[in-house]
């Protein structure tokens, strides 16, 4: 009764409404005790193992034409529509590429509704470089340094993506600053994923062991993977999913750090699904949210 009440609080002629106003009371647990008039949110959270997310499921919404999917699509059913297209995918690395094989995986077996169509970096021989060349997948070098005299400039490197017709870019474990011209010529369409929660233990310096080893130093009790959309600066763009690890009292940046890893495959998987599947919308606010697949009227 209570949840058929709730349901007509959505539009009738869009499965992904706006959400509006994100300072009022937002992780309300529903009480019907409580004045239902308010605008109120369930919410659950998972223990690590688990899928962890914080959803807005039953949310009262309002009815507005203003949702933008990112890669700028507007309208938002199409993420759930069969027959969408199929993503263009560039991965940016610089190490061992892990998250890379582990998204490459998923496009593969068909979990994520796209194809990574080439790699960028800027160590032609690491090794998500020669991974890439064993599966047939173009890579390309950027920046230009004095030992990659055949890198790209950030002009040929926007260039070269629009050539392989990329939609979304991902970063994973590349740690070269993204330059201006790629950001702006892809606005909401660069994803980036860090190993911490952040903005905490993020920003220039923050990378590899360096992340773990603070977060340890610092007595934090929690860390955890963070994927985000990348602006101009280190680690600054805004937050679309993050998933929580405990830190042991013995933990060694190694284990703390196969422990996030593990939910970083997880986690790029998902919303690499998701920007795929255009499930992304942007809260009035500027935060992007998630869709699920499996139920429209969640959000995390
Ligand atoms: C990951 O920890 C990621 O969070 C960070 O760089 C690392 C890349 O690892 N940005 P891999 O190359 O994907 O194994």
């Amino acid at each position: 009764m209570e949840a058929q009440r709730l349901l007509h609080g959505f539009c009738s002629n869009s499965a992904i409404p706006p959400i509006r106003n994100p300072k009022k009371p937002f992780f309300m647990i529903f009480n019907p005790s409580l004045d239902h008039s308010k605008r109120w949110a369930s919410f659950k959270t998972h223990h690590y193992d688990a899928p962890q997310t914080v959803s807005w499921s039953k949310r009262r919404l309002e009815c507005r034409n203003s949702v933008e999917n990112a890669g700028g699509f507007t309208g938002g059913e199409k993420g759930l529509e069969s027959g969408i297209r199929r993503k263009n995918l560039a991965v940016f690395v610089s190490g061992g590429g892990s998250n890379f094989r582990s998204i490459h995986e998923a496009c593969l077996r068909g979990s994520v509704h796209g194809d990574i169509v080439v790699l960028a970096t800027n160590k032609s021989g690491c090794g998500g470089a020669e991974y890439a060349r064993g599966k047939g997948i173009p890579v390309i070098l950027f920046p230009k340094a004095k030992d990659e005299p055949e890198a790209l400039s950030p002009n040929d490197l926007v260039a070269a993506l629009r050539g392989f017709e990329v939609d979304f870019i991902l970063l994973a474990g590349y740690l070269k600053l993204i330059p201006v011209e790629l950001i702006r010529a892809y606005p909401k369409s660069i994803l980036n994923i860090h190993p911490s929660l952040l903005p905490a233990f993020g920003g220039k310096g923050y990378y590899g062991m360096k992340v773990h080893k603070a977060v340890i130093a610092s007595g934090a009790r929690y860390s955890g993977p963070t994927v985000h959309f990348v602006d101009e600066h280190y680690d600054t763009g805004r937050i679309l999913a993050q998933r929580v690890v405990p830190v042991l009292a013995d933990d060694t940046a190694d284990e703390l750090a196969a422990r996030v890893l593990h939910q970083e495959h997880r986690v790029y998987v998902e919303v690499t699904s998701a920007l795929c599947d255009e499930r992304i919308v942007w809260r009035e606010d500027g935060v992007p949210i998630i869709q699920s697949k499996e139920n429209p009227n969640d959000y995390s």
